[in-house]
């Protein structure tokens, strides 16, 4: 992040604008609905300016800028056409330590001003660091039309009730609640149409209401949600799990949740971390369903994020059944499970009519006394087996699926980090696959596919993972995850 974004109360404020022209006025008109008391000093003022000055909104300077005029001053701008000028103003504004913007110039500036959306109190600001200014003004577009135009109503709304909310619901946590049911709510959605006015009676007796309600209802112990985070990319999130991760209070999560899905839980939310890593002490699951049980009960919200799909080899029915034997309330968000979004982004259909009518995930802990596998059943022709944590056991895979009949040259593919930046496909043979993915020196997570379907891959390849950008914005807006994801086309 190269600028520090902040919002900066101006009121009574003095602020020195250098330039009498149209753009200097812009910023004044900005400053002065931000309460500032603006001095400008410029030897002739543009129409608009001089009626400011005349009615006493602004103070005028006539004539050229000198520096002691910064003095005093919280920030200053300038505005002229001037580029020595600008870069006079800025130099003695940066000795004299008041913040500065050079309009159009950000290498002369200290400080940029963003694009905003304003539904006062409510401010949207949104910048590019300078980089973009095109992008921040159709970003600017789109939130100018997604955000209802009464929301300023509403959030002074919310703002009359912050005292009584916090008096009748002590608990931090149960207080967030309230407010998050209340902005679901059908007063926020009849305020926020214009069907209900803020301040009338009507509006405060069913506020009255929904508060008592909520006094009881605040004291209801915590609940869980486990969710599939998906194989990586953070866009294969569903719109259920971005909302149970921005409610929680907490997210425990595992070594296969990729940090870009991580980052979208609430900033304040603990994060714990529950997986096994190298070096790092291992919790078992005994210690994760005793956590998961513990923190329910102290009220809080438990977002517990797993890779994939909770239910497909993630454990997730034994930490459930934790919950369910203390009466905790639970749901389950699924996720896309690996066999799906790696197949997805290397360009191979798990089923085809003209390849496999059947399709089986198996576990390729799969050796010795751990093998509960029916290789027979997966023998079969005419399917696509998928193995799950099988890349330490693929010699073995490879063999057992030979010795029960499956022909040598069956295609196979192995994925590694699918759907991620660093996906990489090694594609193959039952007989050569091995030793082509171990030359590759693959590395957990990977994933192994057999069957005549990862043939495909050739022909439908289409993420070009070197390309591939880590998408942070994320949102049900299409358009601005299909800008994105331009880059992971391949060609
Ligand atoms: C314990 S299982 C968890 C599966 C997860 N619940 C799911 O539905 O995808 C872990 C295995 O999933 C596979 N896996 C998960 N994410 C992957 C990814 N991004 N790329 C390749 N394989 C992945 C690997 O085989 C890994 O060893």
């Amino acid at each position: 992040m190269d600028y520090f974004p902040i919002f900066l109360r101006l009121s009574t404020e003095p602020v020195l604008v250098v330039g009498g022209g149209e753009v200097a006025a812009r910023k004044i008109e900005l400053l002065l609905r931000a309460g500032a008391r603006v001095t400008v000093v410029a030897p002739e003022l543009n129409p608009e300016l001089a009626a400011r000055a005349a009615a006493g909104e602004i103070e005028h300077i006539l004539g050229e800028f000198h520096p002691e005029l910064l003095d005093g001053k919280r920030l200053a701008i300038a505005a002229t056409d001037k580029h020595s000028v600008n870069a006079w103003v800025a130099h003695q504004a940066e000795r004299r330590n008041v913040p500065v913007n050079v309009v159009d110039d950000r290498e002369l500036s200290r400080f940029i001003v963003p694009a905003i959306v304003d539904r006062s109190p409510v401010v949207v600001a949104v910048g590019s660091s300078g980089e973009a200014p095109v992008l921040t003004r159709r970003l600017r577009e789109r939130l100018e039309s997604f955000l209802p135009q009464r929301l300023g109503i509403l959030a002074k709304l919310a703002g009359s009730l912050r005292s009584a909310v916090k008096e009748r619901i002590a608990r931090p946590s149960n207080r967030r609640r309230f407010w998050e049911s209340f902005f679901d709510g059908e007063i926020a959605s009849d305020v926020l149409s214009g069907r209900a006015e803020a301040d009338s009676e009507e509006t405060r007796k069913r506020l009255e209401g929904v508060l008592e309600d909520k006094v009881h209802a605040s004291v209801r112990p915590g609940e869980v949600a486990l969710v599939g985070a998906g194989p990586g990319d953070p866009g294969l999130l569903t719109l259920r799990a971005l909302r149970a991760l921005q409610n929680a209070d907490v997210v425990l999560y595992d070594r296969l949740v990729s940090e870009e899905v991580l980052d979208l839980a609430r900033r304040d939310a603990d994060r714990i971390y529950v997986g096994k890593a190298a070096g790092a002490a291992h919790v078992s699951q005994q210690e994760i369903n005793d956590l998961l049980v513990r923190l329910a009960k102290e009220g809080k919200r438990v977002c517990r994020l797993k890779g994939g799909d909770p239910f497909i080899f993630g454990r997730g029915g034994e930490e459930l059944e934790a919950l369910a034997a203390e009466g905790i309330s639970f749901e389950v968000v699924p996720g896309i499970t690996a066999a799906a979004g790696c197949a997805a982004y290397a360009g191979i259909p798990l089923t085809h009519r003209d390849h496999a009518q059947a399709l089986t995930f198996v576990t390729g802990h799969c050796k010795g006394e751990t093998d509960r596998v029916d290789w027979a059943l997966l023998a079969r022709p005419g399917q696509t087996t998928v193995f799950y944590m099988g890349l330490g056991h693929l010699e073995n895979i490879a063999a057992k699926l030979q010795a029960h009949g499956v022909p040598a040259d069956r295609a196979a593919a192995v994925i590694e980090e699918g759907t991620r930046a660093e996906q990489r496909v090694v594609t193959g043979t039952l007989a050569d696959l091995p030793a082509k993915v171990r030359a590759a020196d693959v590395k957990s997570p990977a994933l192994l596919i057999v069957g005549e379907v990862a043939r495909l891959h050739d022909t439908l390849r289409w993420f070009n993972s070197t390309a591939a950008q880590r998408p942070t914005l994320l949102g049900p807006d299409a358009w601005a995850y299909a800008t994105q994801s331009e880059g992971r086309l391949s060609a």
